[in-house]
């Protein structure tokens, strides 16, 4: 199966297979688009068209593309999401080749990857309409205002695409963009994003950070923007990792690279040091972010967008809504990664309702004293890993997506005084609404595994209970005639 390299190739798609509906009613992108769609993603429905949007002749509107796992794995042509790490992690994984043949073999591999970079393009789909000066007007696109106290109209799901002068490389961040007037806006990257370390190496430096805000294009790049990926690897060879090929790309004049299929592209700059307040902004905490902040201020100088453009939007708020499968999409692709580096995880479950950043459980193989705090420790070093509150340590034979099984394991196997930790002062989610300083607040480590003798004052651990092996056989056998159900 391909990856769609352009949003309608993937909206056609989901639409043959009845997972994309229309809808012609008349809906303002002013909350009413918004809560169609919030019922819509609490329903697990489908991917919607609104084909009559209020107040913007000409325009479509498209909400919940990626709001099951289902289409994101049709987005990213893949079975398995964590087929996506093995094509990275899958590399260090094997033994170093001995054979010539081996090592041609494993050659072949490391050049391979050359086929995830981006391909440039002379033209672009967005090159139809290319806006400047006072034609160039942000409230001409059907920003949503998605919940009744916003501070304003939202972007909700475009990427700011950015270079990283350090490194050379093209960040691609999905930042949620405030628009303040014609021709400014305002972008949310948060306390430890890497578009905020590009903006504070630009103010360091002086210099304009030159930014361009994209809507819709390749589905693989548009999915990369949320994901979590490790400084310094371009993100748009890993939305070409996702995709299994090169992301088709358009350089703007400022030199940024976008992706050649996008709906909307509005290019401009950041002034150093020139901010703005932001918000208030009903997050994915399920509150309105306080107190509002500012961010940096980024001025239009160019809006450039599609014949009949496709506006795509999402709604954050109390989970499960869209967001939540782009979650769970990231911590799959990215748990063999993890594994590569902290190798007696067996499965991590970030469960929906824990909000990401909130909860994390962990199943590990565990094989020496004090490795569950090890791996908290590992974890809460990992990238925005790093950012969450609460984490669960498990053994392996625990699953961690049974949420019945892990409380079993905190209630049989933690002793407090033993086995919880709390870490003070330490960095959490930027908008995490539980602590007082944005961004400043405390973790909790459980240890629920069993504990080694090492452990548990020199003492075996108690025998679990397990029924008889060889009445488990007899009864088997005469089971289903009882009538008893089950098994
Ligand atoms: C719908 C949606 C909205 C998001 N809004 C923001 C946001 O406003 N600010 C932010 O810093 N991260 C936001 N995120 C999370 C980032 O996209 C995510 O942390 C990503 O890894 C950022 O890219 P970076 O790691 O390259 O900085 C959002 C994610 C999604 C799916």
């Amino acid at each position: 199966m391909e990856a769609p390299s352009d949003l309608r190739e993937l909206l056609e798609l989901l639409e043959s297979r009845g997972l994309l509906k229309r809808v012609r009613t008349p809906l303002s992108p002013i909350l009413e688009i918004p809560e169609v769609l919030r019922r819509v993603m609490r329903s697990g429905g489908p991917a919607v068209l609104f084909e009559n949007v209020e107040g913007y002749p000409g325009w479509r509107v498209v909400g919940n593309v990626f709001g099951s796992m289902e289409r994101i794995k049709l987005a990213l042509g893949v079975e398995r999401l964590e087929d996506i790490g093995w094509r990275l992690a899958g590399l260090l994984w094997r033994p170093p080749p001995t054979g010539v043949l081996e090592k041609l073999s494993s050659l072949r591999d490391v050049a391979g990857l050359a086929r995830f970079t981006p391909k440039p393009s002379r033209r672009a789909s967005f090159e139809d309409n290319v806006l400047e000066g006072d034609e160039a007007d942000l409230n001409s696109i059907p920003a949503f205002k998605s919940w009744p106290r916003d501070g304003g109209r939202y972007f909700t799901f475009a990427q700011v695409y950015f270079r990283e002068s350090r490194s050379g490389t093209i960040g691609i961040g999905t930042y949620r963009v405030m628009l303040k007037g014609a021709r400014e806006a305002v972008i949310h990257w948060q306390l430890h994003k890497r578009g905020r370390h590009a903006y504070l190496d630009a103010m360091e430096k002086g210099e304009a950070m030159r930014v361009a805000v994209v809507v819709g294009g390749d589905p693989a790049a548009m999915l990369a923007g949320a994901m979590p990926v490790p400084p310094p690897v371009d993100k748009l060879f890993f939305a070409g990792v996702m995709a299994g090929r090169g992301i088709r790309v358009y350089k703007l004049p400022s030199g940024i690279l976008v992706p050649s299929t996008a709906e909307i592209v509005v290019e401009g700059f950041i002034e150093p040091g020139r901010e703005s307040e932001e918000g208030p902004f009903g997050d994915h905490w399920g509150y309105y972010d306080k107190p509002v902040h500012r961010f940096p201020v980024m001025t239009v100088e160019r809006i450039w967008m599609r014949d009949n453009p496709i506006y795509v939007g999402t709604v954050v708020g109390k989970p499960p809504l869209e967001d939540a499968y782009i979650g769970k999409a990231a911590e799959r692709i990215f748990l063999p990664l993890i594994k590569t580096l902290i190798p007696e995880i067996v499965d991590v479950n970030m469960p929906v309702y824990g909000v990401f950043h909130g909860i994390a459980i962990v199943s590990i193989r565990k094989t020496y004293p004090g490795q569950a705090k090890k791996v908290m420790m590992a974890l809460w070093g990992l990238g925005q890993l790093s950012l969450t509150k609460i984490l669960v340590v498990v053994d392996h034979d625990i699953d961690v997506n049974d949420l019945n099984q892990v409380m079993w394991a905190v209630a049989a196997h933690v002793d407090p005084q033993r086995d919880v930790v709390v870490i003070p002062g330490a960095h959490t989610d930027h908008l995490d609404p539980a602590v007082v300083v944005p961004g400043y607040g405390s973790k909790l480590g459980i240890d629920a595994t069993r504990k080694l003798p090492e452990e548990y004052g020199w003492r075996e651990w108690p025998l679990e209970v397990e029924p008889d092996p060889d009445t488990v056989r007899r009864i088997d056998l005469v089971w289903d005639e009882m009538g008893l159900g089950g098994s």
